[in-house]
């Protein structure tokens, strides 16, 4: 059986905060910039500032990464080059 074609991954979109229509993929991405909290992510793209129910889901998919980054800001070295750069 043939598989449908899937034209730029529209369906491979996984949700994460409904109310600000943030998905994993873009969760993901501020991580790599360096977000390393929920707070991070929240100040890139507003995820988990209304209802708050996907602050535990953000912060599972931080944890997830196992992002480099996140031992630098333990370290108290700068780990948010990039979205200061963004800003
Ligand atoms: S689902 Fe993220 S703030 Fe409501």
């Amino acid at each position: 059986m043939a598989r449908p074609s899937n034209p730029g991954g529209r369906w491979n979109r996984v949700y994460v905060c409904s109310c600000f229509g943030i998905t994993e993929q873009q969760v993901k991405k501020h991580a790599e910039d360096g977000a390393c909290t929920p707070r991070q992510v929240a100040s890139a793209c507003k995820a988990g500032t209304d209802c708050g129910s996907c602050v535990r889901r953000i912060q599972a998919l931080l944890r997830r990464g196992e992002y480099p980054r996140r031992e630098l800001a333990e370290q108290g070295q700068p780990a948010l080059a990039a979205l200061d750069e963004a800003a």
